[in-house]
């Protein structure tokens, strides 16, 4: 039920052509219409997932409307604020049953037994306007459950009563307008599961309470976030979590451990992030993708690392991490691409050799000897010598939280079948790489 959602909600993410709504007399026509296509396909879960529903009605004859008047009220308030409307959505917002309205879904309110406004999904819309109010728009849709608006020019204050939207579990609110603190009362709609913020300017702190959410999805990256990442990160449920692209400072959490039953993918790159890798990332036995690519970050990499048995794409590039690659890091059989380049790192051992010669590891930059394109000898001794800070509960370095099977003794015997270069590996298809992407506005 969980994955319902997810694949629901991804599809949103990239998809921005839903039709299938007649236009109105004075509407016009899109320039190639497409054919009608005729499908028939499970009812896809408009209120959140598990809930008991009834049978769905007609849209064109719908039966009576929950809460018409408060919905008709704001649809023409928001359609007067709109004056840029490349997509031709608010021509079709005419008549008095909203279900036909182009962006607009209904279904069967599960508690009421009558039809209400279940969906809105503008994403890709790219309605423009001075200012068109999000949260007083929202919070006149009492039955809303998914609310996806990718690429539009929405912005405002989000106050308080969020918590009164009882069934919203998806809100994407990603590449508008918005600005200013972390939406704090956005926490107040408890059932959210899917929240989207990325691509606003939205500066400061993310609340502690934000993981405390029951989320899949968490995305707020590229943002203007300039605080420390919250100690709570680790409640988290989501199995995808993206912070990258903002001004975080501080050290990562060492409370991420305790996702390590559902963190599936992270991305921390192109932040201020400082300090050590804590060594509880290791318990992360289900990530498949862990980027913090572009901090500050320093110290050597935990031995812990070697636990990472389902990691495919690792990105330590760019930061000021020294020491010796652990060789059971390059024993981790599902590794597709790990990039550790530009760091300061001195030693690799004969795993981590035969990794480089497959191409799945990248240790350009460094100051290891022996090696191509390696930092200078002048900047790594400079490194060495005034800038090398060390971590803060070092003994944790050498932690194990796993049997690590293999030795590289019996892997050395091993075929190259165990090792394909990268060319020979099906490439992984991470989830949260496409969240970077702007969407064009
Ligand atoms: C919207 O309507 C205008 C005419 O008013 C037309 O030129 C344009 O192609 C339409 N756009 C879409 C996406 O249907
Ligand atoms: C829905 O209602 C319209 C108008 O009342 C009717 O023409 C149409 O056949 C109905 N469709 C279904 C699937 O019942
Ligand atoms: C729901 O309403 C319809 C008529 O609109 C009625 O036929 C049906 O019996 C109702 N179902 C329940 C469970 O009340
Ligand atoms: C979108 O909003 C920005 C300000 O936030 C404004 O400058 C811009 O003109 C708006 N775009 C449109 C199409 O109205
Ligand atoms: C429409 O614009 C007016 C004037 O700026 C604003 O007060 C109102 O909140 C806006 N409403 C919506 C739904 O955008
Ligand atoms: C969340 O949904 C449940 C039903 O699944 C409902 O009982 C509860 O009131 C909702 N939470 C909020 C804050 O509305
Ligand atoms: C991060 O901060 C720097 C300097 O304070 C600033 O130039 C940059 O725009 C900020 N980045 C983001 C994503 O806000
Ligand atoms: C965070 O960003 C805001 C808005 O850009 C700025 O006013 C504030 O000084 C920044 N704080 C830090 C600690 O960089
Ligand atoms: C490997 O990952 C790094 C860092 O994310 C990226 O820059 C590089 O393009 C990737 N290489 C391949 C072959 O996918």
């Amino acid at each position: 039920m969980m994955f319902r959602t997810l694949i629901s909600a991804l599809f949103f993410l990239c998809s921005n052509s839903l039709h299938g709504l007649a236009q109105p007399a004075g509407c016009p026509l899109p320039p190639h219409p497409n054919p009608a296509i005729h499908r028939t396909r499970p009812r896809p879960p408009l209120y959140p997932p598990g809930l008991h529903l009834m049978p769905r009605r007609n849209k064109t004859d719908p039966g009576p409307l929950s809460n018409r008047a408060r919905i008709l009220f704001i649809t023409k308030e928001l359609k007067r604020n709109i004056t840029y409307d490349p997509q031709n959505y608010t021509c079709t917002w005419v008549g008095n049953n909203y279900c036909l309205f182009k962006g607009f879904f209904c279904d069967t309110v599960p508690d009421l037994n009558i039809t209400g406004l279940a969906r809105i999904t503008f994403t890709g819309a790219r309605f423009g306007g001075t200012f068109l109010n999000f949260y007083r728009f929202i919070r006149n849709l009492p039955d809303i459950a998914i609310f996806h608006a990718n690429s539009n020019n929405f912005s405002g204050p989000i106050n308080k009563n969020l918590k009164q939207l009882r069934y919203l579990y998806e809100l994407d609110l990603s590449n508008n307008k918005f600005l200013g603190q972390f939406p704090a009362f956005i926490l107040g709609a408890t059932n959210l599961t899917f929240v989207d913020l990325r691509f606003n300017t939205y500066a400061g702190i993310v609340p502690r309470r934000l993981f405390d959410l029951d989320t899949n999805v968490l995305f707020v990256n590229n943002n203007g976030f300039n605080q420390t990442i919250p100690a709570t990160l680790g409640n988290t449920p989501a199995l995808y979590l993206t912070l990258a692209n903002n001004n975080f400072t501080g050290e990562i959490p060492h409370s991420i451990g305790q996702a390590w039953n559902t963190l599936l993918e992270v991305l921390f790159l192109n932040n201020r992030l400082s300090g050590c890798l804590p060594y509880e990332i290791g318990y992360l036995q289900k990530a498949r993708v862990f980027d913090v690519g572009g901090n500050l970050l320093t110290g050597p990499i935990p031995q812990s690392f070697g636990c990472l048995f389902k990691m495919e794409l690792l990105n330590l590039a760019h930061n000021q991490f020294y020491g010796t690659i652990p060789e059971s890091l390059c024993g981790l059989k599902n590794g597709y691409n790990f990039s550790l380049s530009y760091n300061f790192f001195t030693e690799v051992g004969p795993l981590c050799r035969k990794l480089i010669s497959k191409a799945r590891l990248d240790v350009r930059k460094n100051c290891i000897s022996g090696l191509r394109e390696q930092k200078s000898a002048a900047e790594c001794n400079r490194f060495f010598t005034t800038q090398r800070r060390s971590c803060p509960r070092e003994s944790t370095f050498s932690i194990v939280p796993c049997k690590i099977g293999t030795t590289s003794n019996s892997l050395e015997e091993e075929e190259d079948e165990v090792f394909p270069t990268i060319d020979e590996m099906t490439p992984p298809s991470p989830v949260t790489y496409s969240a970077l992407t702007k969407p064009h506005h």
